[in-house]
């Protein structure tokens, strides 16, 4: 065949005019200009949005956190260490989506909802955006609810509403993760959904937290998110916000959900690396400029619906690690502002036997108050203020000098409120058994028995009432009320329980003599009748338990209240 020039330069003329230069949008693509340390610098992507996800090769997923005027910069989650520079990138149009639903429930999951125990696959349907607008103000309702706790010392005196911000904060081991575990537990039976989002922990201590709730039956309605220590910070960054993506799901059903952020440190921590990497001016403690609206944007995201909106919550209790009980460095200051109140726990506290080592002064719940359960407030109302008296003069107290009987009553019944606060991890208690506890000792009930002995009263009172008046323990719990007649009925079963406890002490607060006190005769009858003969009875009720310390103590004591009684 015969070619003619002429002929191939005007069909190319041709196919160029025709050309729909419209449908080819190069926009949409862009290379990689530079890559390291997760982080990539890709040029071409004009109509990038801040957020967006960028499909890289192998599987990578890029997200647009800097939009410059000639690149975006862009963080990688995946094998970003085999994405090469030159390599293409494509938009997506869509911002980070994360797997949701309740297929989650029961899981343990990375940010991006894949499994990382070994129960199989998980097939969610749906998805939501991970970043996503908080909630107006007309769209939300005042808190009303009680999200418990079940801890005594914040139920009592700290309580949280169902749609709160409420931050733990405090140095290392001291309980933090602690309260965040015992609440969930304390909601297993409840329609609350918990949602543990662990941020640079160990993926040990994640595994370990996992087997807790399942020991205890609170798996099936929590899902944990983790990004261990040993993740990219990208990972980190996200978890967060894909925790609160998952709980959203719920709350935008009109149910209850509740998502733990341990810890928000660690976020910030990564954000920092991040932020830095991505060449972002590094501000107060180096941490970038927007570190504030970092927290501020996800903890906003916690709300309590209105009635029209469905009426669902989502409860936030982000923890906070601070160094040396400072709460003044910046990341801690920036957290307090944002949340509705905070528990603040103190190493000093927590090594002198309080558990959960609450600061009862710095602590508080700003918008509790409203939700918490009637009975509750009916006995707990002076207790705040009782502590931090007994805390003020405990530390004038110690200069030695005599007191006068008022102080040392009031020091008596705080040494009492401490002990009866006091709880164990892993036990939860319902409402009704932390009232009882509570009405003990604000009645003055625990006055007549002695500190050491308090726990076991309270144990001893507990299971009694369980076994001898379990309809006042429902009533109380169904209706979370205490009427007039169920606090009558309380009261007279914990004078008699005092009284076949065996008081330590007669209703003026006199020390009671060996023989007077039924404990003794008690005694006399049970086991050991010999071991404690020509001493007074102080110390022995327990002696099973105590240990030599215990007994120099018991002596000690005995001396002083033989001093009393001459006195
Ligand atoms: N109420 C409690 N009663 C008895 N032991 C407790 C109680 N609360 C916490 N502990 C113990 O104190 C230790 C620290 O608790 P936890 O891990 O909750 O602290 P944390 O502040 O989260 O620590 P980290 O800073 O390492 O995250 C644990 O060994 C835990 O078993
Ligand atoms: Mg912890």
């Amino acid at each position: 065949m015969e070619i003619n020039p002429d002929e191939i330069a005007s069909i190319l003329r041709e196919r160029i005019e025709g050309l729909d230069t419209d449908s080819a949008d190069l926009s949409e693509v862009g290379t990689v200009l530079e890559i390291g340390d997760g982080i990539a610098r890709i040029h071409g992507v004009d109509n990038c949005m801040s957020l967006e996800m960028l499909e890289l090769p192998h599987d990578v997923v890029g997200l647009a956190l800097n939009l410059e005027e000639d690149n975006v910069g862009a963080v990688l989650f995946g094998d970003w260490d085999k994405v090469s520079e030159d390599d293409t990138v494509k938009r997506t149009g869509k911002l980070l989506e994360i797997p949701v639903g309740e297929e989650l429930l029961g899981r343990l999951v990375d940010p991006l909802g894949r499994p990382l125990d070994d129960k199989g696959d998980i097939n969610t349907t749906e998805t939501r955006s991970a970043e996503h607008k908080a909630p107006g103000v007309v769209h939300r309702q005042p808190v009303v609810e009680p999200m418990q706790t079940g801890l005594k010392a914040i139920d009592s005196m700290i309580p949280i509403g169902r749609g709160q911000r409420e931050l733990i904060i405090g140095d290392r081991q001291t309980g933090k993760t602690a309260i965040a575990i015992d609440t969930i537990i304390n909601n297993r039976d409840s329609d609350l959904v918990c949602i543990y989002v662990a941020i640079g922990q160990r993926m040990s201590t994640v595994v370990q937290v996992m087997e807790t709730l399942e020991e205890n039956g609170a798996m099936d309605n929590t899902i944990i998110v983790a990004a261990p220590a040993d993740e990219a910070a990208p990972i980190k960054y996200m978890a967060p916000y894909a925790g609160c993506a998952m709980g959203e799901h719920f709350l935008y059903q009109g149910k209850h959900a509740l998502c733990i952020y341990d810890d928000l440190s660690k976020h910030a921590a990564a954000y920092r690396q991040m932020s830095l990497l991505l060449r972002r001016p590094p501000g107060r403690e180096a941490y970038p400029g927007d570190v504030f609206y970092l927290h501020s944007r996800l903890l906003e995201r916690a709300v309590k619906l209105s009635d029209e909106e469905g009426g669902g919550s989502l409860t936030a209790l982000p923890v906070i690690e601070t160094q040396a009980g400072d709460i003044s460095a910046y990341i801690p200051t920036n957290v307090i502002s944002i949340t509705d109140g905070q528990i603040f726990l103190e190493s000093d506290l927590f090594y002198s036997g309080v558990r959960p080592a609450i600061n009862v002064g710095t602590s508080v719940s700003r918008v509790g108050g409203n939700a918490q359960t009637k009975a509750m407030k009916k006995v707990a109302s002076q207790l705040r203020l009782d502590l931090s008296q007994y805390r003020e003069l405990e530390a004038f107290a110690q200069f030695g000098s005599e007191l006068d009987p008022e102080t040392q009553k009031q020091l008596a019944r705080g040494e009492r409120m401490v002990e009866a606060l006091n709880q164990k991890e892993r036990q939860p208690m319902p409402v009704a058994e932390q009232v009882t506890s509570i009405f003990a000792g604000t009645a003055g009930y625990l006055d007549r028995i002695k500190t050491e002995r308090v726990t076991e009263f309270l144990g001893d009172l507990i299971s009694r009432l369980h076994s001898e008046n379990k309809d006042l323990l429902d009533r109380i719990n169904e209706s979370g009320d205490l009427s007039d007649e169920d606090e009558q009925a309380l009261a007279k079963s914990i004078e008699q329980m005092v009284d076949d406890f065996g008081p330590d002490f007669d209703e003026e607060g006199n020390p009671l003599e060996e023989g007077e006190s039924d404990r003794v005769t008690r005694r006399e009858e049970g086991e050991e009748p010999e071991s404690s003969s020509g001493e007074t009875e102080s110390g022995d009720g327990d002696s099973g338990k105590a240990g030599d310390a215990d007994e120099s103590e018991a002596d000690a004591e005995a001396e002083q209240e033989e001093a009393g009684a001459t006195a």
